[in-house]
């Protein structure tokens, strides 16, 4: 398989961390990303109080930078939200749109999130779409019914659209719980993504990520599948040690199709 883009492996720190230990850990990742940035395409998702001091750190670097989430308009007088202004004033260039965390806390309905990932390309960010089923839709044999309709946000692309897309599948079941979906089923369902999404959007510039309790311990077997374009990265990422191994295993594995 010619690869065109980089393996991605991003962090998504969710709120875990305060300022001071964002820039910390990010500082920490930096001086050492150099051996893997050849390869791989690295990037941070720290909260929106740590985006300022994460984003002066990655300044210069291979890093890339990426937010948590998006109010989908520019700017304005909207209480507590954050618009894709101020993101692109700090450089941010991805945002991750429709995390299971905020469906299921927030009531996000596919609705808001399609403004959000349609809004994002519009304004030059590279939306990155988490969808994914829970255990008892799982169970009911309703993952490609759930899949189906939290892709169908895409039928909106316009066929102009060059923008770079990514879609992470995060089994609801597999996120925080150290139970990994096993790599050959997190393939056959980027198998079916990619075929599901090729109507909307071309296939050389799509990158499909698996999320779902990825650590340095399985990240080479998902990297050993040829669908797993890269991973999302919860609770391993906020271990420099960690997130650095799962994005080597990424490196040293897809270098070889490169
Ligand atoms: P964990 O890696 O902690 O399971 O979290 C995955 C996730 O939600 C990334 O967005």
């Amino acid at each position: 398989m010619v690869r065109m883009q980089k393996p991605l492996v991003i962090a998504n720190w969710k709120m875990q961390l305060a300022p001071q230990e964002s820039e910390m850990l990010a500082s920490a990742v930096v001086a050492e990303a150099v051996t893997v940035a050849d390869a791989v395409e690295m990037v941070l998702c720290p909260s929106f109080t740590s985006l300022g001091v994460v984003s002066e750190v990655l300044m210069g670097t291979s890093v890339a930078l990426g937010a948590q989430d998006v109010f989908p308009v520019s700017h304005g007088a909207l209480t507590g939200m954050v618009g894709f202004d101020e993101l692109r004033a700090l450089h941010v260039s991805y945002i991750l749109v429709g995390h299971s965390e905020r469906r299921r806390v927030l009531g996000e309905t596919d609705e808001e999130i399609a403004k959000k990932f349609h809004g994002a390309i519009a304004a030059g960010f590279i939306p990155v779409l988490c969808v994914g089923e829970t255990v008892e839709e799982k169970a009911g044999g309703e993952r490609e019914v759930v899949l189906t309709r939290q892709l169908g946000i895409l039928a909106d692309l316009s066929d102009d659209t060059k923008a770079a897309i990514s879609i992470a599948y995060e089994p609801v079941w597999a996120i925080g719980t150290g139970l990994a979906c096993s790599p050959e089923e997190a393939a056959e369902v980027h198998q079916w993504i990619r075929k599901t999404v090729v109507q909307y959007v071309s296939a050389d510039r799509l990158c499909v990520l698996y999320g779902g309790s990825v650590d340095e311990k399985n990240a080479a077997s998902f990297a050993g599948e040829d669908v797993i374009d890269g991973v999302l990265v919860g609770g391993a990422s906020l271990r420099k040690e960690a997130f650095l191994a799962i994005a080597a295993a990424f490196a040293k594995v897809k270098k070889a199709v490169a």
